[in-house]
């Protein structure tokens, strides 16, 4: 087969303000070599900002979400062109997750089979996760002479509890779809021909919130984790008034319009309806 090129090792289509973009390299298990960390990184800056992109999801060709990091072209490859090249390699890995991580819309990781070590950087940067029951997921370092790297022991000890954790990353064994979710590395695991409907369900709600009021949400949600309470009080006001004229709907105060005044929806039991703009 012919040397797959730069631009193929990721796909993306737009429909109805979801961007479903794909790891492309069924072949090779969609590991993550640095052609398609690079291309990654293009596609999604050439997503973020666009008017018709309101959420992103994340998923793989083929059998795997994705088989970790690639083994011959960002480990063997990297290391024989010398220490330069390895932390270029590192660096655009890093970087298209934590650029995920922080990605100004609202993001899921459709978790379609395989998800090894180098891919929990990706699963984690995501907002959300749902997996298939068949997927698999790995912490498989130490079966091959290394430590789950690349933030990969951050994440299981975030998610996951640390027994848990510290027996994934030990043991090498693989924990199915229910079994992940039940460890929180997933929201939900749903039978492989329910997983595309269940993730569009969810993207199809999300895009019908306030887009912004998302951002600041999901980034509320992430930085106070490591604060203390105090602290995460005092940013969560600093942040409430940031999205205040981040939103240049106004969103808040059209909504306490349509609740209060026209009583046409109930924040309790459902969003309001931002088509509409008179405050
Ligand atoms: N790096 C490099 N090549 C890979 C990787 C990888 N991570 N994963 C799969 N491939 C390649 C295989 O070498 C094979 O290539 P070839 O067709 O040229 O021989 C091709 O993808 C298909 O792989 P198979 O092993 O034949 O596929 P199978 O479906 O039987 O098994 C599985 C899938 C279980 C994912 C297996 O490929 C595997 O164990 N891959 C490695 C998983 C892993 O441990 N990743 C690294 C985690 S650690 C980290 O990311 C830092």
């Amino acid at each position: 087969m012919s040397e797959q090129r730069e631009e193929d090792t990721v796909r993306y289509k737009i429909e109805n303000n979801i961007a479903w973009v794909y790891f492309n390299r069924p072949d090779k298990r969609n590991c993550q070599s640095p052609k398609l960390n690079r291309q990654m990184m293009r596609v999604l800056t050439e997503l973020e900002f666009r008017d018709d992109v309101g959420v992103l999801v994340l998923s793989g060709e083929g059998t795997a979400w994705s088989a970790g990091m690639d083994l011959k072209e960002y480990f063997r490859e990297s290391e024989a062109e010398g220490f330069h090249a390895v932390r270029r390699s590192q660096r655009e890995a890093y970087a298209w997750w934590e650029r995920l991580r922080w990605y100004e819309k609202s993001t899921i990781a459709m978790v379609n089979g395989w998800c090894f070590g180098g891919a929990y950087g990706p699963l984690f940067a995501c907002d959300l996760a749902f997996c298939s029951d068949d997927a698999q997921f790995g912490l498989s370092e130490v079966n091959w002479g290394i430590l789950p790297g690349g933030g990969a022991t951050k994440v299981a000890v975030d998610l996951m509890p640390l027994r848990a954790a510290m027996y994934h990353a030990m043991m090498g064994e693989n924990l199915t779809g229910p079994q992940a979710a039940q460890y929180n590395l997933v929201n939900e695991s749903v039978p492989a021909d329910q997983l595309h409907a269940r993730v569009k369900e969810v993207a199809e709600k999300l895009v019908q919130k306030n887009w912004k009021t998302l951002k600041y949400t999901k980034d509320s949600v992430r930085r106070v984790k490591e604060m203390t309470y105090d602290n995460a009080e005092d940013y969560l006001i600093r942040m409430q008034e940031g999205l205040n004229w981040a939103d240049k709907s106004d969103g808040r105060h059209v909504a306490m319009k349509q609740f209060l005044d026209d009583k046409t929806f109930k924040p309790g039991l459902g969003h309001y309806d931002k088509t509409k703009t008179e405050k």
